[in-house]
């Protein structure tokens, strides 16, 4: 049985594509079952309808605090049953019992070389930082931010003339696009779990998370 993956969201939407992208082409034995976004306006939304795929808004403008939202969000999310939550550019902390509730399905991108420049402004923080590789990573998600256990890391090497803008779309077009359509194909074929606190990949347990060169030739 295809994974059912439901897909949170709060902007543009490109991992969103890339994801719908390989479950379409066969690459992930997926579906998308529904996205998510707590923004009314992101863009995702409008490719999400244009490929017939369920999505719902929920801002959390509407809701006291995060517990009351997360608990709304859980809700929406258990009626399509996922076998896998991916956070695709979803712009908000959430709370451990939602992160405890969708333990070892729930997946993350960030855009840096984790654990280094967790949070927000990763391009700019590497730069100024005067980072010689950054990159993306795509993680189980823990309750500790940007902190689980990694499957997949990516890296490039930071031009002298690099600006945030030119950083973030080669990480982007790079780097996200294939890793995380890669890592939800491993989940999915049951490749990869998340095994007491650890990842397990193809029966062992990952010292360090798989690199660029660890994606399969359809998806480079
Ligand atoms: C991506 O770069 C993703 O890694 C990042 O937001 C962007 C969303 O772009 N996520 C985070 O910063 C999470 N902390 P997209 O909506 O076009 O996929």
């Amino acid at each position: 049985m295809s994974a059912a993956i439901a897909v949170l969201i709060s902007g543009r939407g490109r991992n969103l594509q890339a994801i719908a992208r390989a479950c379409a082409d066969g690459r992930v034995d997926g579906r998308i079952v529904v996205v998510v976004s707590n923004r009314v306006e992101a863009d995702g939304l409008r490719y999400a309808r244009q490929q017939g795929i369920e999505t719902t808004v929920l801002s959390h403008r509407d809701y006291p605090d995060r517990e009351s939202y997360d608990r709304a969000l859980m809700a929406v999310l258990d009626r399509h049953a996922p076998d896998v939550v991916a956070l695709a550019g979803f712009m908000r902390i959430l709370t451990p019992p939602f992160v405890a509730h969708y333990r070892g399905r729930l997946l993350n991108i960030h855009p840096s070389l984790l654990p280094r420049h967790p949070g927000l402004d990763t391009h700019r923080r590497a730069l100024v930082a005067g980072d010689v590789e950054h990159g993306a990573t795509v993680h189980f998600v823990t309750e500790q931010l940007d902190g689980g256990p990694a499957i997949i890391q990516g890296k490039l090497n930071v031009h002298a003339q690099d600006t945030e803008a030119t950083l973030a779309e080669r990480v982007m077009n790079e780097i996200e696009l294939k890793i995380y359509p890669q890592a939800l194909a491993w989940l999915a074929r049951g490749d990869v779990a998340l095994d007491d606190g650890a990842v397990r990949f193809r029966g062992r347990h990952l010292d360090a998370p798989l690199g660029l060169d660890a994606l399969e030739a359809a998806f480079r």
